[in-house]
């Protein structure tokens, strides 16, 4: 798709870029898939608080130190991928925006602010034009990028109405203390000890929480309000989305049984060419030898993987889908990135 005119001048020597919050889990998939993509970088900028602002990380052979956020002076940076939690973009997105750097925004600050592309690049890569201003972009939640992936070459051919979505969602969407924490309660039960709860409401080794982000009045969590809304406005279509998200002991992969209802005929068949033709998605799905994506085989990828396509037996023109993705990377880090190349195409 044509974008129109170019977000950021061409380069020759590459682009100055920040990580903000690069020590993190998901910090450090952005280099990591930054590098793996050669994405065009002159210079290098890496970010995170004053409790890590001083140390050092390789990259590509190279020694960067990390610099404190607070008091970071973003003059002469083209690109910030921002991956530090909603309250430092709130605070920090805007002054860098006004110093000219386009920011890529991996946390839910501004994703429901009306005037910030919400951006999956394989469904609408057109958004991006909102931000030619604000020069603010978000990513959108882990959860929903995968599920929209899926449901957009299904949604062209025929209008989707309805979708319910349950998710299983792995420890990593949860930072890296999220992932020591649930490694640390394996050992301890393992080991016949008690367990310590802190980053989750539960204990999550050997266990299935209910319950991912704030509740709200309605009842819903906040992770599921999310994908309901999100949804909505990355498709530009009134679908009617509701959700339950659920934490299952999985360092990386996010899995999501998805069940979706059509405005008119679509069948299990016609899905399975949809989706398998469709940039960003593998389709595994052979029940009679067994195969099915599990976040075993998707951790480390980068497509979005659907599987267990199949007729809704209850209800007309209904499908069920399983859909797995590397929520660090397609959910996160690599859909950053992908926002990113477009910026410089
Ligand atoms: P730090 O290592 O200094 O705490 P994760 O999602 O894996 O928990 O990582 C969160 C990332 O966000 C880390 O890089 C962390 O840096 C960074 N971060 C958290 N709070 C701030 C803040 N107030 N300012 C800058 N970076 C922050």
């Amino acid at each position: 798709m044509s974008m129109g005119e170019r977000f950021l001048d061409k380069k020759d020597d590459g682009y100055h870029v920040a990580v903000v919050g690069a020590t993190g889990a998901v910090g450090q998939t952005m280099l990591d898939i930054l590098a793996e993509r050669e994405f065009p970088v002159a210079e290098l900028t890496l970010l995170a608080s004053s409790r890590s602002a001083g140390s050092v990380i390789t990259h590509q052979g190279k020694d960067y130190v990390v610099q404190d956020l607070d008091g970071f002076d973003p003059a002469g940076l083209d690109i910030a991928l921002f991956s530090a939690g909603g309250d430092t973009s709130k605070t920090h997105a805007p002054r860098f925006a006004a110093a000219g750097c386009y920011v890529v925004d991996n946390s839910s600050a501004w994703r429901m602010d009306q005037d910030i592309a919400l951006v999956v690049p394989e469904v609408n890569p057109q958004a991006l034009n909102m931000a030619r201003e604000n020069k603010i972009i978000a990513n959108p939640n882990c959860s929903t990028i995968q599920m929209v992936v899926a449901l957009k070459p299904l949604h062209d051919a025929m209008p989707i109405e309805r979708v319910v979505v349950s998710t299983y969602q792995a420890v990593s969407g949860a930072g890296g203390k999220a992932m020591d924490e649930l490694a640390k309660q394996t050992a301890q039960l393992l080991n016949a000890q008690s367990v310590d709860v802190d980053v989750f409401p539960a204990r999550i080794a050997f266990n299935v929480i209910p319950h991912i982000d704030d509740f709200m009045a309605d009842g819903y969590t906040k992770e599921e309000r999310k994908m309901m809304d999100e949804t909505v406005k990355i498709m530009g279509s009134d679908i009617a989305v509701t959700a339950t998200t659920v934490r299952v002991p999985v360092f990386y992969g996010h899995s999501e049984s998805v069940n979706i209802t059509f405005n008119g005929p679509m069948n299990a068949e016609k899905a399975r060419g949809l989706l398998a033709d469709f940039d960003g998605i593998c389709v595994v799905d052979d029940p009679s030898a067994e195969d099915y994506p599990m976040p075993t085989e998707a951790a480390g990828s980068d497509p979005v993987w659907v599987g267990r396509i199949r007729d809704d037996l209850s209800c007309p023109n209904s499908l069920h889908l399983w859909v797995v993705a590397d929520n660090v990377r397609k959910g996160a880090a690599l859909n950053a990135v992908q926002i990113a190349e477009i910026l410089i195409r």
